[in-house]
């Protein structure tokens, strides 16, 4: 039986895992219950299970009846800092954190793969699922990759995938190339010196030197990069002073730049030195810049990218599976893990129509058995590849 066939016969199962993990959200690094279920239930399909890779991620290991390639497939399993405003039967029952991402969906489709894979076995090679913590912006993937996750677990292709409440229902899109924006994050700090609101000549005004220094970096992007070269760099969060009558001692700015050129976010990132040296000096104060990179650029292997795009075409018809040609200024840590190991990484479309990271986000159910079945094809595909 064909593996969506297979799979939508337990779609009902997949519906019940997918709210349980909704209900308990767990932030990154902490998915203890998550990982918890994930294990226990790859255990009960017959799977090798490796645990505490990267603190909370999972590995399963599946092995098929012939030999042939090694394909992994990867899902996230964290959720976010936000306070559900859905009204589902099946809310957070977590104040304050929240499914927002559709991580959930992630992690039940790769069991669904799991259990699919597992039961039948009439597959060559090797599946590697990795399921992973942290992805939102705390480096859950480099976290597995520096504790040895693809020399313990080689792998010679490897696939993940996102859902897209921005996609139509069934639709499968990849980009194939660079997809998806690297991401520094980066850290202001302007020292000056507080005192009396009333005698501002007495102080070295940290508010003054902060906001005009958000105005500067902008010059940045539109001055100092090549305007071929797409880079946005927002300044997210300022944080200073407590009183209406006190000009504090420090200010702080934060933020992110993303780019698809290595180039062009060096220059970013000797502009802002520059900068921040420069407005420091000419105002007295003392300024430092932490500047860090979080996830790589978003590379989809063209070859890799096809062969995604061939098993999607079987699941949802060759309409829905789309070649997308449209940069994303978004991040994804996937990224790290292609940057070691060739593969691609798709979006999946469903019925919701609340963006991510909205309280209100509502991932479609009925996307599980889609997304399941198309992690089982990569590995019935690939596996037997040349
Ligand atoms: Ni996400």
């Amino acid at each position: 039986m064909p593996a969506q066939d297979r799979i939508a016969e337990y779609a009902e199962e997949l519906t019940a895992i997918r709210r349980d993990l909704h209900e308990h959200p767990e932030l990154g690094f902490e998915e203890v219950r998550t990982s918890g279920i994930v294990a226990e239930k790859l255990k009960g399909w017959g799977i090798e299970v490796t645990t505490g890779i990267g603190k909370t991620g999972v590995i399963g290991v599946i092995k098929g009846n012939r030999p042939g390639r090694t394909v992994g497939l990867r899902a996230d399993m964290d959720a976010l800092p936000i306070h559900e405003q859905t009204n589902l039967p099946y809310a957070s029952k977590t104040p304050g954190v929240m499914h927002a991402c559709g991580h959930d969906g992630h992690t039940t489709m790769l069991l669904g793969a799991a259990r699919y894979l597992a039961e039948n076995r009439d597959f060559a090679g090797t599946a590697v699922l990795i399921f992973q913590p942290a992805e939102e912006g705390l480096g859950g993937a480099r976290a597995m990759i520096e504790e040895g996750l693809f020399e313990r677990f080689p792998c010679d292709e490897i696939y993940g995938l996102h859902n897209s409440p921005f996609d139509g229902p069934g639709e499968i899109g990849v980009k194939p190339g660079p997809a998806m924006a690297g991401a520094n994050f980066f850290d202001i700090t302007v020292t000056g010196r507080g005192g009396h609101a009333a005698r501002p000549e007495a102080t070295i005004d940290p508010l003054m030197i902060a906001s005009a220094l958000v105005g500067q970096l902008q010059t940045i992007v539109s001055r100092s990069v090549p305007s071929t070269s797409p880079v946005v760099l927002s300044v997210t969060q300022i944080h200073s002073g407590a009183a209406y009558n006190v000009i504090p001692e420090q200010a702080t700015l934060c933020g992110t730049i993303r780019y698809f050129d290595r180039e062009a976010a060096e220059i970013v990132a000797r502009r802002m030195a520059e900068i921040c040296d420069g407005f420091g000096r000419a105002h007295g104060a003392t300024i430092t810049l932490d500047l860090r990179n979080v996830f790589d650029v978003l590379m989809n292997d063209p070859d890799h990218s096809e062969h995604m795009l061939a098993a999607a075409a079987e699941i949802t018809g060759a309409a829905n599976a789309r070649r997308k040609t449209d940069l994303v200024m978004g991040s994804e840590d996937f990224a790290d893990m292609l940057a070691k190991v060739p593969g691609a990484y798709c979006t999946v479309g469903h019925g919701g129509d609340v963006p991510l990271h909205n309280a209100g986000f509502v991932l479609d159910d009925a996307i599980l058995p889609v997304g399941a079945a198309l992690l089982a094809r990569m590995v019935e595909t690939r596996g037997a590849a040349a």
